[in-house]
């Protein structure tokens, strides 16, 4: 079965490359729809539902991103691109099984609450990464790219306060030239890359010294000082309070509408 995915797959992308290139001789109709209804017409397994990947890539971010990898290809968790219960799923029935038990006593929480429509769109989501990951080249003139950057712009000046904290002629210059769109938009919902937390470490005497964590977990904290000299203590000895460089990009998980997120990538997508 596994086998026979990999070739179905390899066949499917040797297929999606031509009709790239005829889509690119033709253009007639959106391109994406062409590259769709080629490969119903060759009887190919359907493409993702690209609207039920964009939900459960929001979710993906929240829930599963911190150990699976914002791009699902592994952090502290196994890379899910490359998972045989991901590639033998078709609508989230094995990955939702997963999901739902988790496998405790190995790492993997379980998460009794989600509906089975999130675990559909969550299931969508791993398939598009593995699809991403298999067919880069169709992925390119494929379906990403269909908000309106006009819109994106304005989202990412006032509602998404985005510009409090990035410039587009600063960090964000030719962030398109260093992504593809899909990565950009997995690191838009939730970057990769973080600066460091700032923490600030209280004792009960109540003197407190802040600076970028290094360590914390139930029984220590530690963290370098301005200066740079490392400090640490036990933990039921002080009162720790953190500030996540992500939380805004955390809060907007809850707050972009499908639309916003489409938007927000067309106008990142102009800064080539
Ligand atoms: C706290 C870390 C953590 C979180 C959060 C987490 N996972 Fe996992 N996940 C793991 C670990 C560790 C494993 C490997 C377990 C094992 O060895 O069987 C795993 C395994 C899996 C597998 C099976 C992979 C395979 O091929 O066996 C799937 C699918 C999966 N996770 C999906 C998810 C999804 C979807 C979410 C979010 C809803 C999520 N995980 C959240 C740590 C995590
Ligand atoms: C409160 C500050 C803050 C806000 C608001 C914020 N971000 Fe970020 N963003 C960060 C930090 C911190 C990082 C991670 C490290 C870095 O690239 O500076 C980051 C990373 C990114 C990256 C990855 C950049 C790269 O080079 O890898 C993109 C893209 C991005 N943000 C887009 C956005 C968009 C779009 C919005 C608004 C919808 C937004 N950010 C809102 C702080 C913020």
């Amino acid at each position: 079965m596994l086998r026979m995915r990999f070739v179905a797959r390899f066949v499917r992308s040797g297929i999606a490359l031509l009709f790239s290139v005829l889509i690119v001789l033709s253009a007639q109709k959106p391109k994406s729809q062409q590259v769709e209804r080629g490969r119903e017409f060759l009887g190919l397994a359907p493409p993702p539902d690209a609207a039920a990947a964009a939900r459960g890539e929001k979710t993906y971010a929240q829930a599963c991103a911190f150990c699976h990898g914002v791009k699902a290809n592994g952090a502290e968790g196994p890379n899910l691109v490359r998972s045989t219960v991901v590639l033998h799923d078709e609508k989230g029935e094995m990955i939702g099984s997963v999901i739902r038990n988790g496998r405790p006593e190995r790492g993997m929480p379980a998460f009794p609450g989600f509906t089975a429509e999130q675990i559909y769109d969550i299931a969508e989501f791993l398939h598009s990464r593995v699809e991403a990951a298999a067919n880069r080249y169709a992925y390119k003139v494929g379906n990403v790219i269909t908000g309106d950057s006009k819109a994106g712009e304005k989202f990412f000046q006032t509602a998404g306060r985005c510009a409090g904290c990035h410039s587009t002629r600063g960090d964000l210059a030719h962030v398109a030239a260093r992504y593809e769109p899909v990565d950009l938009q997995a690191e838009f919902l939730y970057p990769s890359k973080s600066p460091p937390i700032e923490v600030t470490v209280t004792e009960h005497s109540g003197q407190s010294i802040s600076g970028k964590l290094k360590r914390i977990d139930d029984f220590s904290v530690s963290l370098w000082d301005q200066d740079g000299t490392y400090h640490s203590w036990p933990r039921d000895a002080v009162t720790v309070v953190m500030k996540d460089p992500l939380s805004a990009h955390r809060e907007l998980l809850d707050r972009y509408t499908n639309e916003d997120m489409h938007n927000v990538l067309a106008y990142l997508e102009t800064l080539k």
